[in-house]
């Protein structure tokens, strides 16, 4: 389709430069095509709307004009219908081409050379130690897995980074906690879960004695300047919570090439306020340092507190430059909750304003919030819904269903782990990023209609059916019916599809597409016997399906879930 879609986009350039005298070009017009949903559409629909601004014309006489003896390879009809030129493809190209180009490319198809040379990092997950895993970490780090993954099949090389949590005024109060309320026994026992209690402990008893607020600012300051004792006990905190984390990350399939977190910029924050200060931005503000942003329609970025102190956004700002220095990206992106949208825009500006021109290569992805049951989320309020618990649920109730279905089944658990996570993945993308989640685990572990296990399901139809049936050598047919045209049409805008992921940071895209492949899929395999058809049309249907073998099986790696070839 992709082809097609240049080729067409071409002539129809053309076309306007004759008829009107303008020059539009082919990629503009690329960008504003549609795919119909429905057959009798057309199988590539440009409206001419779009252009009526541009060219001072109705767009059905703009729709006529191109319409009038454009001839496109492959382009059996054309129809001008309410200002849309509807284009319809034929058989025999859709065969041939499509088809055949697909099958050429393997499990290449869809990748895109758009990244080539290119470095992305992408700054993704970054919990704060000391804290489990609960779903309001989800979104970050499989929006984020996703993002990686699609930057990667476009080209890109990608420097995925851990920004931990694992500095600030927080762990002053937990190192107060821990002196007061904890012991090494049950920290060891319990691990991260221990370290909640007496953090949530702390704030009960600050509430009471507020003075413990200056102890635990003063433990701080104290880390800050080399308490070895204290950095003895923050450093086993940490390799605690990371291990705990990465038992998660595991069980996501998730990694990173980096787990560089805010301490590691500790030694190098005086240089950049130093610059910061030379460049001329920098203003004191009782007591604290800032950048001021009103220009910017911002408050003020803070650099450093009135104790001289430094702040998430001076980590962030060090953490921008040094990334630029060590990995020199062509992109850098940040995938955090909406909540956090102003503090990136401040300090994206603070770094154009220190005088460096990439400042527009910083990119935030902001996701919408997780409420549970309607209620906020928040880890003191304990609502919070560990991910431990919703996978170990979700893999639970998978593994019943296989149990009754496929007793026999060899490896349930494998292939439970494997589905239910895909389940919860799939159930956080499929809808768009920017939509705030409520959760409710009953939906959360609904698996029927439009869900990860549906998709998996197909794809395990697909590998079952290639598997049990040799492919007969002979010319495949070329005459097809609406069921194997629509699939195949389908199947040729995986590569379209990957690109508009790319371009809009919205692994939703792709778990759409991927449902459409499926309902395609379910349509044909029912519509179309396969084993009892001719040889000719058998070897069709069998290239159809590994087309849908390899765009699914590259689509569940786009979004982060793992793939399994049985049920
Ligand atoms: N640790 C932060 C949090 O849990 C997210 C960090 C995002 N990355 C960054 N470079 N600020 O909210």
């Amino acid at each position: 389709m992709l082809n097609f879609k240049k080729k067409l986009a071409v002539s129809i350039s053309e076309k306007i430069l004759s008829a009107f005298s303008v020059e539009v070009s082919a990629d503009e017009i690329g960008e504003m095509f549609e795919f119909p949903p429905e057959p009798h559409m057309g199988d590539v629909a440009f409206p001419s709307f779009k252009l009526s601004r541009t060219l001072r014309r109705s767009p059905q006489q703009i729709a006529e004009a191109i319409a009038d003896g454009l001839a496109v390879e492959g382009a059996e009809r054309v129809e001008v219908v309410s200002g849309y030129v509807n284009i319809f493809i034929s058989s025999e190209y859709t065969v041939t081409s499509m088809l055949g180009n697909m099958l050429a490319l393997g499990d290449d198809f869809g990748r895109l050379t758009e990244g080539e040379g290119k470095t992305m990092c992408i700054d993704y997950s970054s919990p704060n130690m000391a804290k489990r895993f609960h779903i309001g970490h989800l979104g970050t780090t499989a929006i984020g897995n996703s993002i990686k993954r699609i930057h990667e099949f476009s080209g890109y090389k990608c420097v995925g980074i851990n920004h931990l949590g694992d500095w600030g005024t927080q762990y002053g109060r937990l190192a107060v906690a821990y002196s007061r309320w904890g012991s090494r026994e049950e920290v060891e026992r319990l691990g991260v879960k221990e370290l909640e209690r007496i953090y949530q402990k702390f704030y009960i008893e600050a509430e009471k004695d507020p003075s413990l607020n200056d102890e635990a600012r003063a433990a701080f300051t104290k880390m800050e300047n080399g308490d070895e004792e204290l950095l003895a006990i923050w450093r086993w905190f940490k390799e605690i919570s990371l291990k705990e984390f990465m038992k998660t990350y595991d069980l996501l399939g998730v990694s990173f090439e980096s787990y560089d977190g805010e301490s590691f910029y500790n030694d190098k924050m005086d240089a950049v306020v130093k610059e910061i200060d030379e460049k001329g931005i920098l203003v004191e503000s009782e007591g604290a340092k800032i950048v001021p942003l009103e220009d910017y329609k911002m408050p003020p970025c803070i650099i450093l507190k009135s104790d001289g102190s430094t702040i998430y956004a001076t980590r962030d700002i060090t953490a921008a430059l040094y990334r630029k220095k060590t990995y020199n990206f062509d992109k850098c992106i940040y995938v955090t909750d909406a909540g956090q949208s102003l503090h990136f825009a401040q300090f994206f500006k603070v770094i154009g304003l220190m005088g460096y021109d990439w400042e527009d290569q910083l990119v935030h992805v902001p996701y919408g919030k997780v409420s549970i049951g309607g209620q906020k989320l928040a880890t003191r309020a304990g609502n919070a819904v560990l991910l431990e618990d919703l996978f170990g649920e979700a893999i639970k109730r998978v593994r019943a269903v296989i149990e009754e279905k496929n007793p026999d089944c060899e490896d349930k658990d494998e292939i439970a782990r494997k589905v239910g996570v895909g389940a919860v993945i799939f159930n956080q993308l499929s809808a768009g990023r920017i939509k705030d989640i409520n959760f409710i685990w009953e939906e959360a572990l609904n698996f029927d209609g439009n869900t990860g296990p549906y998709v998996q399901y197909t794809y395990v139809r697909a590998c079952s059916v290639l598997e049990k049936t040799p492919m007969p050598e002979v010319e495949m047919a070329t005459e097809i019916g609406e069921d194997e045209k629509e699939m195949i049409k389908t199947l040729s805008l995986f590569p379209i599809r990957v690109r508009q992921a790319l371009c809009e940071y919205e692994p939703s895209v792709i778990s759409r597409y991927m449902l459409d492949v499926c309902h395609a899929f379910n349509r044909f395999y029912h519509n179309c016997p396969i084993i009892k058809a001719d040889d000719s049309t058998k070897a069709l249907r069998l290239s159809i399906c590994r087309g849908v073998k390899s765009v699914l099986g590259n689509a569940l790696w786009l979004i982060g879930m793992e793939k399994t070839e049985r049920i």
